[in-house]
């Protein structure tokens, strides 16, 4: 059963006016790989397309000659094949266009950042600004080699204007690599120039947590040990590992996304109440939070932590391969499409309180989503209806899809007699405010253009992440997987992860329960 608390009569909001980015020029390494085709464009086309890039140029970087109308072709193609572009209108693909160069070349050669940075003295004189943002879409064994190159090419002098670099996610594969990265940027760039992207931070209802906590008196009260039992977090995909498999083999669901995307919603949960909403006022709480988790041994480990490789099953009615059938998978792969593990937060605020995340590939829907589980009620006051008929409440917060938030409590049911029920009072992004939220790259690059890091991942953020996980990692690969496959595709993944849960007392809400107020 449901409520609604208010019917939707959605807020007309007033566009509120679009920011600028600042006048810049976007070098892009990797300019033909699929993150700049499926991501980088599409949202920097969007921004065009808003009116917020007026002075910005873009420069792809890539290996393979090509003058720049064949280049700008490829980024037409790209654009035309993409689903985050609704539209390609022929009028905003002309100023579009108009903005990108295009120059080649081979990034381990030095010359090279001597050439790029004569292309940049070049577009200058044609009336580029000559602030520039160098954007790091090759696979990580480059970024080494692009840092060092930029620095001996004096490319991160900031003397008259500004120089930026965004790294992409994986920023390492464990803390020493992590480390050596972070330690290898900071040769040449200062900290301040310096935007890890995690793109889960660019999502609004991500930053929502933030606004729900600290914008809000009624919740952050209870947001404690003292009334919360324990807080789940999933983020479950119904697709498989599609065309990526090359980079998965060797990442796996720890890597790919615990290590980074859902240890920041579980930072976003946890943290403290920032002295500002600034880069290092917020993120310096983050890393609190991360400091406070204890590092797993090898017994926690094996206790505390589930993985899983998904089999063959179906989804929406439709039979799918399991993974070790997938193109470019080993037919032995021991990787794992599904990890679920339960930290603690040993701090003053969460002592005792279980943070369970979970996250899979080829589970039964896509959905993510911070669920706060309640302490039940002291007393069972309502003598007549059993203590189960009144559930613990729940806060939870739908990241996607169909955004929003809902609580449930417990109600009366109309009627003679004193008998209860679970309701549930729901907020549905789209219905209130009636618009689209941009893309998370949109958002982020944005950031970048306009020099506001709050929400990137800090070097201390990125190594205090790779120290939980590590020990997770090293424990894992000591003992092989011995049932994989483990799940069938399109269920809610192993069931040694409920177990996980059953052991405290506690359940993962189904994927098919959770039920938002636009689903
Ligand atoms: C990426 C992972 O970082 O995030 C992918 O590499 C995953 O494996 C993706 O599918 C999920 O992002 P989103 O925004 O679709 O939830």
């Amino acid at each position: 059963m449901s409520a609604i608390l208010i019917e939707p009569d959605p807020v007309k909001m007033e566009q509120p006016a679009l920011p600028h980015a600042d006048p810049c020029v976007v070098v892009i390494f990797g300019s033909t790989g699929d993150l700049t085709k499926r991501k980088l464009m599409p949202a920097l086309f969007d921004l065009c397309r808003l009116g917020c890039l007026e002075q910005v140029r873009i420069l792809g970087i890539g290996r393979n000659a090509m003058s720049e109308d064949e280049y700008r072709k490829l980024v037409h193609e790209a654009l035309a094949n993409s689903d985050k572009v609704d539209e390609l209108d022929e009028h905003v693909w002309q100023d579009f266009a108009r903005r990108i160069h295009y120059t080649a070349g081979e990034l381990e050669d030095e010359g090279m950042y001597q050439t790029i940075s004569r292309r940049l003295e070049e577009l200058a004189a044609s009336g580029a600004s000559r602030n520039r943002i160098f954007y790091l879409a090759t696979p990580p064994s480059l970024f080494d080699e692009i840092v060092s190159g930029l620095g001996k090419a004096g490319l991160a002098n900031e003397d008259d204007l500004w120089s930026r670099i965004v790294v992409e996610k994986p920023f390492g594969t464990d803390v020493d690599s992590a480390k050596a990265l972070n330690a290898s940027i900071r040769h040449v760039f200062q900290e301040h120039q310096v935007y890890r992207i995690d793109h889960y931070l660019g999502k609004d209802t991500v930053q929502n947590i933030l606004v729900f906590r600290f914008g809000n008196t009624m919740f952050e009260p209870v947001w404690n040990r003292n009334y919360v039992d324990y807080v789940e977090i999933t983020a479950a995909e119904g697709g498989g590992v599609g065309t990526r498999a090359g980079y998965y083999e060797e990442a796996g669901a720890l890597r790919d996304m615990v290590a980074n995307h859902l240890l920041q919603l579980l930072t976003l949960t946890a943290m403290e109440p920032p002295v500002a909403f600034d880069a290092d006022s917020v993120r310096e709480e983050k890393v609190q939070v991360l400091r406070s988790i204890r590092r797993m041994t090898p017994e926690q480990v094996a206790e505390r932590t589930v993985r899983g490789q998904y089999g063959p099953g179906e989804i929406d009615g439709e039979k799918v391969v399991g993974y070790r059938e997938e193109k470019s998978v080993k037919n032995d792969s021991e990787t794992e499409t599904y990890a679920a593990v339960e930290f603690r937060v040993s701090n003053w605020r969460w002592s005792g309180v279980p943070f369970y995340v979970r996250t899979g590939k080829r589970l039964g829907r896509n959905l993510t989503e911070i669920a706060v589980h309640f302490k039940p009620t002291p007393q069972a006051l309502f003598a007549r209806t059993p203590k189960e008929e009144i559930d613990p409440n729940i806060v939870a917060l739908r990241i996607q899809p169909n955004e929003g938030i809902t609580v449930t409590f417990g109600a009366k049911r109309p009627g003679f007699e004193m008998r209860t029920s679970t309701v549930q009072m729901d907020f549905c992004y789209q219905r209130e405010f009636g618009m689209e939220s941009p893309a998370a790259y949109e958002m982020l690059l944005l950031d970048v253009m306009r020099g506001d890091a709050t929400l990137f991942i800090r070097a201390d953020e990125a190594e205090a992440q790779w120290r939980l996980i590590t020990p997770i990692i090293e424990a894992w690969s000591q003992q092989p997987p011995p049932d994989f496959p483990n799940y069938a595709s399109g269920t809610d993944g192993p069931s040694a992860a409920d177990d996980l849960l059953t052991r405290n007392g506690h359940r993962w809400r189904g994927l098919h329960e959770s039920r938002a107020g636009c689903d």
